[in-house]
């Protein structure tokens, strides 16, 4: 399954993009500092689907986070089925 990040991903158009890559079986991993959103967004977005997108707390302008993120994403993937890292 391919896996694909999509920042901003708890917003509005995140949020429907994230419904339709869901139902379109991508594996997606959302990666936003939720400063007008909230993870809420993606219960519901698991309402819809009946699937988990992975929530990574985190600003695009952090770097380091970026990088840390791509390095570690299949290690954090695998130690928290939940997603949820801040
Ligand atoms: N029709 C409706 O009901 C409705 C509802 C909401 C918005 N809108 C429209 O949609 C548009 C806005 O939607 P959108 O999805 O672009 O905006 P949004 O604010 O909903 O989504 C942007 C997301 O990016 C995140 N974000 C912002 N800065 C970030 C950063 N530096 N690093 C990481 N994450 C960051 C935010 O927390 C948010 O989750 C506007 O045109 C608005 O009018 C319509």
């Amino acid at each position: 399954m391919k896996k694909l990040l999509v920042t901003g991903g708890a917003g509005y158009i995140g949020s429907h993009t994230v419904v339709e890559l869901l139902d379109t079986d991508y594996e997606v991993v959302v990666y936003d500092n939720l400063s007008n959103s909230s993870p809420i967004s993606l219960d519901l977005v698991f309402q819809i689907t009946d699937k988990r997108a992975s929530l990574i707390e985190g600003d695009i302008r952090d770097e380091q986070k970026l990088d840390e993120m791509c390095r570690d994403s299949w290690h954090w993937q695998t130690k928290n089925p939940m997603g949820y890292v801040s």
